[in-house]
């Protein structure tokens, strides 16, 4: 268990874990949901046989809560959240909650844990992380019978802490199948990247870019990011495939990237051998926030990214809707009056 600091010590400390006071817990067994509590242990007693623990029987989720400078707090798209959980809830043979649960209990939770929301700061925010587990007992592979969602919080700041200088570097190793489960928020797609990620990070990199696993001609993801760049001739280019998580963070900016900029926004293979193309590529995702990379290094060629200007004015704009420092025009917003 996290020791419990001083309350007034939990402050971000980049985009580190730090206990709060609450967990919310709610167990799914004899075929049905329990009534959810609020716990103050963020530890848990599960069966060492328990199906996430052997077959990564798990899907999890990754919002935040920003806090306004009238007070009350602001939800992002949370209802997207609540759909991609349901899917990678079903990808993995798991029960569900309702769009309208998942986001009661985000309510609760953040309401009970009000005091470690950081002050209005455009780099910080609550960070609220659901996970649903198979527990109990079962050697054979299969679905569990029982579940429990967890939901946990902690202030963060920037995942990146060096904005300025993010060199990627492409990795030979896969996150995702073709037809796997890179489109969902699953376990078994973080626990395949980690040793790419511990590769780049040992050569001097910041970050590595996954390719499509069937070719490996094509760009996929940033780590755990969204990649999109800004040809020379102003266009918001973002790849498409049916092995990346699909980022709401990304699909914010699409609409921002038109309305707002009026880029042409265009979903397309992005060939790791055509960078050469883009003025300006980017990191883009609720931990990620938007960070342009500096360099992409595919193959012992450098491809350097001088200008990041278009990237860092939808950063503004998209901070800007989170924080309510302009108008939600588009309904994304989901308020908590404290
Ligand atoms: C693999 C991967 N891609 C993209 C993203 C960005 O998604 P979002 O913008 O919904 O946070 C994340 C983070 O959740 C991720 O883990």
């Amino acid at each position: 268990m996290f020791e419990q600091k001083e309350d007034y010590m939990i402050k971000a400390n980049g985009f580190s874990y730090q206990k709060c006071e609450y967990v919310y817990i709610k167990e799914f067994k004899d075929n049905k949901w329990q009534e959810g509590y609020l716990s103050t242990e963020d530890t848990i007693n599960i069966s060492v046989m328990s199906t996430s623990l052997h077959y990564g029987q798990q899907a999890f989720e990754g919002l935040k809560a920003y806090k306004v400078s009238d007070g009350s707090i602001n939800l992002f798209r949370v209802k997207e959240n609540a759909k991609r959980f349901i899917k990678s809830c079903s990808r993995m043979m798991m029960p569900v909650i309702s769009e309208d649960e998942f986001t009661k209990i985000i309510v609760e939770l953040v309401k009970a844990n009000k005091k470690y929301i950081p002050e209005t700061n455009k780099s910080e925010a609550l960070y609220i992380r659901p996970l649903m587990i198979g527990v109990g007992p079962k050697l054979g592979v299969g679905p569990s019978n029982d579940y429990m969602l967890i939901v946990t919080v902690t202030p963060v700041g920037a995942y990146f802490n060096n904005l300025a200088k993010t060199r990627c570097l492409t990795t030979f190793y896969d996150r995702a199948a073709p037809n796997g489960t890179g489109m969902v928020k699953v376990g078994p797609n973080y626990g395949s990247s980690l040793y790419a990620l511990s590769s780049v990070k040992a050569l001097g990199y910041n970050d590595a870019v996954f390719l499509d696993p069937l070719t490996h001609t094509k760009i996929e993801e940033v780590g755990a990011a969204n990649f999109f760049g800004i040809t020379y001739d102003n266009k918001y280019i973002t790849p498409k495939s049916d092995s990346i998580l699909p980022s709401i963070t990304n699909d914010s900016l699409k609409v921002i990237a038109r309305d707002y900029l009026n880029l042409e926004v265009i979903e397309e293979d992005v060939y790791i051998n055509d960078l050469k193309r883009f003025k300006e590529a980017s990191a883009c995702g609720t931990g990620a926030l938007i960070t342009p990379i500096s360099s992409i290094t595919h193959l012992g060629e450098e491809t350097v990214f001088l200008t990041h200007d278009k990237s860092l004015e939808l950063k503004e704009i998209l901070t800007n809707i989170q924080y309510s420092l302009i108008p939600d025009k588009y309904n994304w917003i989901t308020k908590i009056i404290l």
